[in-house]
């Protein structure tokens, strides 16, 4: 994707805003004891390690364990100024990467298929079920 070391540690700083619920990804609870509050808390309570009833992702002890990682996460723990420049920067580079689009004629052909499948289905269960009351007859 073209982003570096360090805009993988700026984006991961996006975990200090909102949670993790256990029903769409399986764990639980927020990053940041006030998670709508977007600051650099989520790597001061990183460096601080087990903070108690804050979420710790195994991506984000990544960024610990990672020499390369850790030298932007101890950065942005002391200097908010510095993960709010890096942050807008690397915000904007992953949003101007844009998306490939699907490709229109793959996408016809799936419905298509789908629409055969369906077809071949019902043809073969009235077949059935006309020989089935022919017999008993
Ligand atoms: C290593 C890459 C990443 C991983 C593994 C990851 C993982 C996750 C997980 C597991 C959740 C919780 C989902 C849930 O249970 O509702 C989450 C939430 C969230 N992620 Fe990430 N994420 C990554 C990168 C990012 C990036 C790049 C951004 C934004 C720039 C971001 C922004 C958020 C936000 C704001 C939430 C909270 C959503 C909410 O409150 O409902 N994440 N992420």
């Amino acid at each position: 994707m073209g982003l570096s070391d360090q805009d993988i540690v700026a984006l991961s700083g996006a975990h200090t805003l909102g949670r993790a619920h256990r029903d769409r990804s399986g764990f639980d609870g927020p990053w940041t004891s006030d998670p709508l509050k977007f600051d650099n808390s989520y790597f001061v309570e990183l460096v601080k390690g087990d903070s108690q009833g804050l979420l710790k992702l195994p991506t984000d002890k990544a960024l610990l364990e990672d020499p390369q990682f850790r030298k932007y996460v101890n950065l942005y723990a002391k200097d908010e100024e510095a993960f709010f420049r890096d942050y807008a920067a690397s915000h904007k580079r992953l949003s101007e990467l844009g998306f490939t689009q699907p490709s229109l004629l793959r996408l016809a052909l799936k419905k298509t298929m789908i629409a055969v499948v369906v077809s071949a289905t019902v043809v073969i269960f009235s077949y059935l079920y006309e020989i089935n009351t022919r017999e008993s007859e």
